[in-house]
């Protein structure tokens, strides 16, 4: 038998006091070392599911398992469950409290009752990864956006979590800071963290992630991004679009310009190498006053 997801959602539904099902007898599941991005547009409920994942909020009806186990909503099986799984929010300053960056990592170990040796350990570690050493005594409120992002993400892994579960963890960041923030998720990964992220972003999904859960009024859909993100049935019921790089593989290949086993270019730098391969087409030979654009 397959070993059992790390976290997973079973037929679980919620709905906020007063209001509407928001999510109805979804099933979701997380598996060791494979990235999920979770997708859907604004309101389908990402950040809600990723509470639930966390056990920030508890399901209605259905269930939420860690290793195949129902998880118990007391304070034993709250720690346990926040010792695997710990949650990023969207904007950083719901998460940061404390004076400075050292301070505001070490909270959750400190938390926990390890020993000074191990918190100083852990948070060292945790803002080596998310490359914020120089940081450690600086106050959280002087930091920048991108800063408080990271400083953010270190609190979480300071818990040593098996499953990062971010919200939106891109947003509001510039490329740059996207492109370093996207290097220090893939060194986590290699370092055994399996993470998922909440995103709206099908663009960044199919060059980032293994898996993609499309969230549609019908439920969720998951499987392996490339394929879920060519299905414009369902990217649509979702209120997304094609991806850019599933659009230009598609042109790519209809013209004959991508071989049969090539996956196609998921960066402009991707595309812009692929064109330097590509002979120019045939036809008259550009004279001077041809027009260069
Ligand atoms: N604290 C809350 N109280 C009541 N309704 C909420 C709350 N948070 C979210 N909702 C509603 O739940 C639905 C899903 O929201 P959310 O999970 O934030 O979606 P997403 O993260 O995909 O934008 C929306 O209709 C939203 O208005
Ligand atoms: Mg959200």
């Amino acid at each position: 038998m397959s070993e059992p997801a790390l976290v997973a959602l079973r037929e679980a539904s919620f709905s906020y006091e007063d209001g509407p099902p928001v999510l109805s007898g979804l099933d979701f599941e997380v598996r060791r070392g494979r990235t999920l991005a979770l997708l859907g547009r604004n309101g389908s409920g990402k950040t809600t599911l990723m509470r639930l994942l966390s056990g920030g909020l508890r399901p209605d009806t259905g269930e939420l398992t860690l290793r195949g186990r129902p998880v118990a909503y007391d304070r034993k099986g709250l720690t346990r469950l926040r010792t695997t799984v710990q949650l990023v929010v969207q904007d950083p300053d719901d998460q940061l409290f404390a004076a400075s960056v050292a301070q505001d990592v070490s909270f959750g170990p400190l938390n926990l009752g390890l020993p000074d040796a191990e918190v100083r350990a852990r948070v060292d570690e945790a803002l080596t990864a998310l490359d914020i050493g120089h940081l450690a005594d600086r106050p959280t409120h002087l930091l920048s956006y991108g800063q408080r992002k990271r400083t953010a993400i270190a609190g979480a892994v300071a818990m040593r979590p098996e499953v990062l579960v971010l919200d939106e963890p891109t947003a509001g960041l510039d490329p740059d800071g996207r492109e370093r923030l996207l290097t220090t998720l893939g060194g986590l990964c290699e370092g055994g963290t399996t993470v998922v992220m909440a995103t709206h972003d099908v663009d960044l999904a199919l060059l980032w992630a293994d898996d993609a859960a499309l969230l549609t009024p019908d439920g969720v859909s998951t499987g392996p991004a490339a394929a879920m993100l060519a299905r414009t049935d369902l990217l649509h019921r979702a209120g997304l679009r094609l991806p850019w790089g599933v659009v230009v593989e598609r042109l790519l290949r209809a013209r004959g310009l991508l071989a049969a086993g090539d996956d196609g270019p998921r960066t402009p730098e991707e595309l812009a190498a692929l064109a330097r391969t590509v002979p120019p087409p045939p036809g008259p030979a550009r004279t001077a006053d041809t027009p260069r654009d």
